[in-house]
């Protein structure tokens, strides 16, 4: 059976480590972002690790009036649909903070531009009854910290939202992967110093081993997991006067 994958956000630094390892397993790749010119250079090396096909799509999570049409795209692409979650945005706290207006962009670029054509796919991928959908949250999403709240507050709705998707789309056959990055070296992150950073390559690792044995919540790397286990347990009298 023919075999897809949608990639939201195919330029992403973390999109394209997953990329290369999906096209060299012959998948076919639809590949989506708002940068064409980079998207056409990617679905090209695509082609040459092996990808059964290579299609470039315009999406932008910012706007939705296209979304139609990509949806009666992949309508008419035969077998199994799968769809990879990669877009967000993460402006400097007190840049959202001199200009609130900006909040609405980072929750369309992490949450409801991705949420709302997931919701579009969704009965497309029911009706077929296979297939997975993994979306990138952060670890910022587990709990509202100074520096980047907002971020975090986009985040920890996509991981929401990917729950009760998971909740929804597990009665199908369809699994729903929720991806929790610690620090990836990429170009979100460029110039930071930050704990635990690890890089595309090995993200991209754990996601696909993640996607092989259905994982429901994958943090990479994995000792993220017990780190933020223990973030969420501070007492919130104690953990509103740290600076983490
Ligand atoms: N790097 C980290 O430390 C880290 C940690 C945890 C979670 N994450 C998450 O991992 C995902 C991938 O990030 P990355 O680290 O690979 O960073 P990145 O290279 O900066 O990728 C961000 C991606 O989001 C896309 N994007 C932003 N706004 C968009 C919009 N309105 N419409 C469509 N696409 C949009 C960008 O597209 P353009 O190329 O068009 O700008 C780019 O493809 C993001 O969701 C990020 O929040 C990253």
């Amino acid at each position: 059976m023919n075999s897809s994958w949608i990639i939201l956000g195919a330029t992403s630094g973390i999109a394209r480590a997953v990329i290369r390892k999906l096209a060299a397993q012959g998948h076919g790749m639809f590949l989506a972002g708002r940068n064409q010119t980079e998207l056409e250079a990617i679905a090209a090396d695509c082609r040459l690790r092996g990808a059964r096909m290579a299609e470039v799509m315009t999406f932008d999570a910012r706007d939705h009036s296209n979304y139609g049409d990509l949806i009666t795209r992949l309508r008419d692409e035969e077998g199994e649909l799968n769809c990879a979650v990669f877009t967000g945005s993460m402006p400097e706290q007190e840049a959202i903070d001199a200009d609130p207006n900006m909040i609405e962009g980072v929750l369309a670029d992490s949450l409801t531009g991705p949420a709302t054509f997931l919701q579009m796919l969704a009965p497309l991928m029911e009706e077929r009854g296979c297939g997975a959908i993994a979306g990138v949250g952060s670890v910022a999403g587990d709990r509202g910290r100074l520096g980047n709240y907002v971020y975090g507050a986009a985040k920890a709705g996509f991981a929401t939202y990917l729950s009760g998707l998971r909740n929804r789309l597990g009665r199908s056959g369809v699994h729903v992967m929720t991806i929790k990055p610690g620090p990836v070296d990429t170009p979100m992150t460029y110039g930071m110093e930050l704990p635990l950073m690890t890089t595309p390559d090995a993200v991209a690792d754990d996601i696909l081993n993640g996607l092989a044995r259905k994982t429901n919540v994958l943090y990479t790397r994995k000792i993220w997991r017990l780190v933020m286990g223990i973030i969420r347990v501070i007492p919130e009298p104690i953990f509103k006067k740290m600076s983490i």
